[in-house]
């Protein structure tokens, strides 16, 4: 028999995407001044598939750069835990780099509990089938749920040292100052002697950033796309995708990549569930997604803003993307409940 029903649970909490947070999102981004659309809506199925070719892609660096660290650093991690750790993970994704981790933790200890934090329960069961099938004296409790709620639910179950887990740089997505606050809280459901290893890409040339956001093959702009394709699909939307480009570009100052979507005419497209038709200027762009990328400098100010303190810090050979272990600082603000 296999593994799963015996080593496998989901925490459900009640977390539904509302049906209509994307029209709202769709409503309220096509009608400002300056059009926007939410990176949150990029993944459904086929976009979770299209992101997923992303990172196999030449340019994308940033998993492959990751991976390294994780592969080549793993030994090194794992003699930075406390005995008997838990292993939380944000997010369910990064199948390959968190089994690196886990041989790494199970070589030290007898058995390990992981649990990843996803609001996709399919998700969960995808990755942990594959992981079970792997590592015999692994338990896993997938918490479908965001973040913040499925870290408190961790919280109240677990009383030994975690480690939580946030890879992909997926921190990139915030502003810097919703990152901090992103952090605090999280540091804020952790216990005082918890740990947090955090993925984060590093600010480097442009010649290097634009290629990673605007492809050869044209997955990205693909990937970009989907946001109309997924109007069109789910909200009765009319727009034709010969008549927009994709476009990627590193404003230095900002440490980010922006990613947009220029409508290449001047057009009217009908979206049916808004009842209502939205005018575009030729040129006109439609903001998608920040990706930032930080400086040494900054990740310090991001981990002292957050209340961590960084303990460690990892690079691939190219140094191009980092990984970050923190914790610690706030022994005596935190209340120590173990
Ligand atoms: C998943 C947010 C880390 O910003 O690099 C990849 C998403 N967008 N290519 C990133 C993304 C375009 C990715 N993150």
């Amino acid at each position: 028999m296999s593994g799963i029903t015996e080593s496998f649970k989901v925490i459900e909490t009640g977390y539904k995407e509302r049906d209509n947070d994307f029209l709202k999102d769709v409503r309220e981004g096509l009608a400002a001044d300056s059009k926007h659309l939410s990176c949150r809506f990029f993944y459904d199925k086929k976009g979770s598939k299209l992101f997923e070719a992303i990172c196999d892609l030449p340019e994308y660096y940033l998993t492959r750069a990751e991976r390294e660290i994780l592969v080549d650093q793993a030994k090194a991690i794992a003699a930075q835990m406390p005995e008997n750790v838990t292993l939380v993970e944000l997010g369910s994704g990064s199948g390959v780099k968190t089994q690196v981790l886990i041989e790494a933790l199970l070589l030290q200890q007898m058995s390990l509990l992981y649990m990843p934090v996803d609001i996709s329960s399919s998700a969960l069961e995808d990755s942990a089938q594959v992981f079970l099938d792997r590592f015999s004296n692994l338990e896993i409790v997938g918490v479908s749920a965001e973040y913040q709620r499925g870290l408190r639910e961790v919280r109240e179950r677990i009383k030994g040292p975690k480690l939580v887990l946030w890879l992909g740089s997926s921190v990139g997505n915030f502003t810097r100052l919703d990152a901090a606050q992103f952090l605090r809280d999280v540091r804020a459901s952790m216990r005082s002697d918890d740990l947090l290893l955090m993925g984060v890409d590093l600010r480097k040339d442009r010649a290097v950033l634009e290629p990673a956001y605007d492809d050869a093959q044209g997955v990205t702009a693909q990937f970009n796309l989907n946001l109309l394709e997924r109007i069109n699909r789910e909200l009765g939307g009319h727009f034709n995708l010969d008549a927009f480009q994709h476009k990627a570009v590193y404003d230095e100052n900002e440490g980010r990549v922006e990613m947009y979507l220029v409508s290449t005419r001047e057009q009217v497209v009908a979206i049916d569930d808004l009842g209502l038709g939205v005018s575009f200027e030729e040129g006109e762009m439609v903001f998608t997604e920040l990706s930032y990328k930080y400086s040494l400098t900054e990740i310090e100010t991001l981990a002292e803003d957050s209340d961590f303190e960084l303990l460690h810090q990892w690079f691939d050979g190219k140094k191009r993307f980092s990984l970050n272990l923190m914790g610690g600082v706030c022994q005596m603000k935190c209340v120590n409940d173990h």
